[in-house]
């Protein structure tokens, strides 16, 4: 199996953590991983809030009803940036979401990408100090992984329509 194949399958939503850090030049690593996604005239409507700060760690964990895994984590990277606007947004920023993430595996680090709908940007703005008018598009917490998962692909054979839409 080729190197990009072998890492996309091998990223898995990783939850449990051993608390030991993240090095910088990691997270740095899987940024620049993100910032190389397509976007729609390259406009890179993307940026990148990382926290490694415990208290702050611990209070965005405690605003997610889904995330609460993150006060283990090294590291929160928030991808974020300016919605309005921007038609695609949406798109640039899953794809950079989805480089990042798979950076991380390849880094030897687990991650997961944690949902954020407009409630929960709200709880969680205040306490990174970002403001109203930036959409906090996902909430990643990234360390040590303290599980392993198996690689798998889910491919389906039933949802590919070769030429034309079969029904
Ligand atoms: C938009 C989106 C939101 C998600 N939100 C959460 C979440 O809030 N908490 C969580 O633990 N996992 C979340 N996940 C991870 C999914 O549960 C996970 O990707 C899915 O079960 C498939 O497993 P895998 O990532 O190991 O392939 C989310 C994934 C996506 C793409």
């Amino acid at each position: 199996m080729n190197d990009a194949l072998r890492w996309i399958t091998q990223r898995r939503s990783v939850r449990q953590f051993t608390g030991g850090p993240v090095p910088q030049e990691k997270i740095i690593a899987a940024l620049q991983a993100a910032m190389a996604a397509p976007s729609a005239r390259n406009l890179q409507p993307w940026s990148f809030l990382v926290v490694t700060d415990e208290k702050t760690r611990a209070a965005v964990a405690k605003a997610h009803p889904y995330a609460g895994f993150a006060a283990q984590a090294g590291a929160i990277i928030l991808p974020f940036g300016k919605k309005e606007g921007s038609k695609w947004f949406d798109q640039d920023m899953a794809a950079a979401t989805e480089n990042l993430l798979i950076a991380i595996a390849g880094l030897g680090l687990g991650a997961t990408w944690c949902g954020l709908d407009e409630a929960l940007q709200e709880r969680i703005r205040p306490l990174v100090g970002v403001p109203d008018d930036l959409y906090l598009f996902a909430l990643i917490p990234v360390g040590v992984p303290a599980e392993e998962k198996p690689a798998r692909t889910q491919y389906d054979e039933a949802r590919v329509h070769w030429e034309r839409y079969r029904g």
